[in-house]
């Protein structure tokens, strides 16, 4: 389990290094899998929801609030980056926090409460999951929905086993302006079913959004609702 200090502490560091280099490749479209579905598959799980309110965790640049507000979404962000929190400001008039993931599992209603549907996009990237999530069944209203997209565990492996364990991403496909190296924690499907399972929630779908033209997995999606006898 990470502690300050070490990969999940420089986890969250390069979201500040990086915000700047980050929020350009988001707003000018330059990440491949996100122009070929990965962008249009969470608004549409979560829009299938018909949610009222939305909490968007690990919002970043707030790109996906914006996406919900302009269609009529409530859309609350937050984000361990104060940087990102502020890009997320300038653009747009949604409810920014901006509180690292500690923070909510402290004390889950600093961000009220309630939500018809919770999100992360491609934002839970540490190894210890269980505490944020949770910590979001405690802000879900009754039949709230929890919404993952994370990188593919087939695609993402790389040349590297079968099994949970800490990655390096260095955004060299996008040049030099990536000023830090992300550590993030790769993990399986059966990993990631159980880290679900034990903060909660119980998976209700999973969805598998594929390139249009050569058919791979572009991420993987779990929806995931209260489990039965919790509260
Ligand atoms: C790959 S970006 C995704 C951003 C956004 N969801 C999107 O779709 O563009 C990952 C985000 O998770 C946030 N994040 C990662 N670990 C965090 C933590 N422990 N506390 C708060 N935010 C965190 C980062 O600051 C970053 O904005």
């Amino acid at each position: 389990v990470s502690r300050p200090g070490d990969r999940g502490e420089r986890l969250r560091e390069s979201w500040t290094a990086n915000a700047d280099a980050w929020t350009d490749v988001v707003r000018e479209g330059r990440i491949e899998s996100r122009r070929a579905g990965t962008d249009a598959a969470v608004l549409d799980a979560v829009l299938a929801l018909r949610p009222d309110r939305v909490l968007d965790v690990g919002c970043g640049e707030g790109w996906l609030c914006r996406a919900l507000a302009d269609r009529g979404v409530r859309a609350v962000g937050l984000d361990g980056s104060a940087e990102l929190v502020g890009r997320a400001r300038e653009a747009g008039r949604e409810e920014y926090h901006h509180l690292p993931y500690e923070r909510i599992e402290e004390a889950p209603e600093r961000v009220g409460g309630g939500f018809d549907a919770m999100v992360c996009n491609f934002s839970l990237l540490d190894e210890a999951l269980v505490p944020l999530l949770s910590a979001l069944r405690a802000l879900a209203a009754v039949d709230g929905t929890l919404v993952i997209q994370t990188a593919h565990p087939w695609t993402a492996r790389g040349d590297a086993p079968y099994e949970d364990g800490w990655r390096t991403e260095t955004f060299e496909s996008f040049g030099n302006a990536f000023a830090r190296p992300m550590p993030w924690y790769y993990r399986t499907l059966e990993s990631w079913v159980a880290a679900v399972a034990a903060a909660g929630w119980s998976v209700d779908a999973i969805r598998e959004p594929r390139h249009p033209e050569t058919g791979m997995p572009l991420s993987l999606i779990l929806v995931a609702r209260p489990a039965a006898g919790e509260s």
